[in-house]
């Protein structure tokens, strides 16, 4: 797991498993706290470390409270040694403090 922060400041919280690189957006949608900190479990959630909420590392959804909104996924292209990332496609969960 990786945080990095986009030419826009978004910080975006980067998972590898295995061969699949993921990326969400580093900010709890419980309190906003980075996700980063936290620990990616092996079935495939991340946990928050300030009140244990759980996402899924790949669709963002909530797998446990007390988040209850999804956190936003970003676009994620590997190119050779390159992971280019891209903010959310139109539609998807706004960040936290938008809504
Ligand atoms: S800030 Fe993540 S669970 Fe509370």
């Amino acid at each position: 797991m990786l945080s990095v922060v986009l030419p826009s400041g978004t910080r975006v919280c980067l998972i590898r498993r295995g061969e699949q690189v993921t990326a969400l957006r580093d900010e709890c949608t419980h309190q906003g706290m980075p996700l980063s900190a936290g620990e990616v479990l092996p079935d495939g959630t991340i946990e928050c470390p300030w009140h244990g909420a759980r996402f899924d590392c790949v669709t963002g959804q909530v797998r446990r409270g007390p988040a209850e909104d999804d956190v936003a996924v970003l676009t994620v292209l590997v190119a050779g040694t390159q992971v280019l990332v891209g903010e959310p496609p139109a539609g998807q969960v706004p960040p936290p403090g938008q809504r």
